[in-house]
């Protein structure tokens, strides 16, 4: 009973994504897979279920801590009425802007159909499922995470108020990025707070922001069809400097960014909630870029766009 998911790294739109913009998001080749198995011990008690992630995470759903109760928050969204064990494994980094819990949450998602003996689901299904888990982490995620982490290929998603609109990108060619690890932890939940508090003391400065956003998010989505990669790598550069007007970039950010423009980079910028965490560079040969940054300490790897696991049309989803 094995469920997997992919990574995720937004190409542009991350923050303005919580507002209703839309955003561009590819899925990556790390990712997650979670297993599940029946246990004997407390089997009519779903809050005897175990979660087990490594050698680092063993917690019950029962337990007071974020971890287990966004387990018995997925539990109940998977309407999972006996004890389960999942044990799950990853390779992304946590806390760094790669959709590290979405690929876990989709990936419990799947395992737990797989035991319960469910046919297999919509994506958006078990990305509607996993945002039980997110919110305990995340608060109010946009949910792009999730749909990446369900679906991967390369989407234009945007959160409406009566739910969420989808459109599978096609592209002209292959996506190839380099991505760095500052080595500094981010918390999504502080970042979009962070920017709340700043919207609700300079309004007109963020609200430009995200119309800026939108715009180069727009023109991004006409040069990913049309192969155009120069101009997508300088629509991301523009994107980055938008986010470090928001106080989103670290000085780690912008020498990794740096570092990839001089080592022949179209295009960097910060991916996901900023602050630390990691940067995505759109690159034609991505070998360099990770020579650049591994010699001056930071870790990185690359990863091309993984094919899409979905229907392709274009669909609106209830929240
Ligand atoms: C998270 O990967 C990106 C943010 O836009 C938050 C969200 O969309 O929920 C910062």
């Amino acid at each position: 009973m094995i469920g997997s998911a992919c990574g995720k790294v937004i190409l542009l739109g991350e923050h303005a994504v919580v507002y209703g913009a839309p955003a561009l998001v590819v899925g990556i080749h790390r990712g997650a897979t979670a297993e599940a198995s029946s246990i004997a011990s407390g089997a009519g008690d779903v809050l005897a279920s175990e979660l087990v992630l490594g050698n680092t995470i063993r917690v019950c759903a029962g337990d007071d801590l974020d971890v287990a109760r966004a387990f018995a928050a997925l539990l109940e969204a998977c309407d999972v009425a006996s004890s389960v064990r999942v044990e799950v494994t990853t390779d992304l980094p946590a806390a760094a802007g790669l959709g590290c819990s979405a690929a876990l949450g989709v990936a419990i998602v799947r395992a737990l159909d797989g035991w319960r003996g469910i046919p297999a689901r919509s994506p958006g299904d078990a990305a509607r499922r996993a945002m039980a888990w997110e919110s305990v982490f995340h608060g109010n995620p946009s949910g792009i995470d999730a749909a990446a982490a369900a679906r991967g290929g390369c989407l234009l998603y945007q959160r409406t108020e009566t739910g969420v609109t989808l459109r599978e990108i096609r592209l002209a060619g292959p996506l190839s990025l380099a991505i760095g690890h500052t080595g500094i932890a981010s918390s999504t939940r502080a970042m979009v707070e962070h920017v709340a508090k700043l919207r609700a003391r300079k309004p007109e400065l963020v609200d430009r922001s995200f119309e800026g956003i939108r715009a180069l998010v727009s023109n991004a989505r006409l040069a990913l069809e049309a192969n155009d990669m120069v101009g997508l790598g300088r629509l991301m550069d523009l994107n980055q400097m938008i986010l470090s007007g928001l106080m989103l970039s670290t000085e780690e950010i912008e020498t990794l960014c740096r570092l990839a423009r001089e080592a022949g980079a179209l295009g960097a910028k910060l991916t996901g909630s900023g602050g630390g965490g990691c940067v995505v560079a759109l690159a034609n040969d991505p070998e360099p870029i990770l020579r650049s940054w591994e010699k001056a300490g930071f870790r990185s790897f690359s990863s091309s766009v993984l094919p899409v696991s979905a229907d392709k049309a274009e669909r609106s989803e209830a929240p």
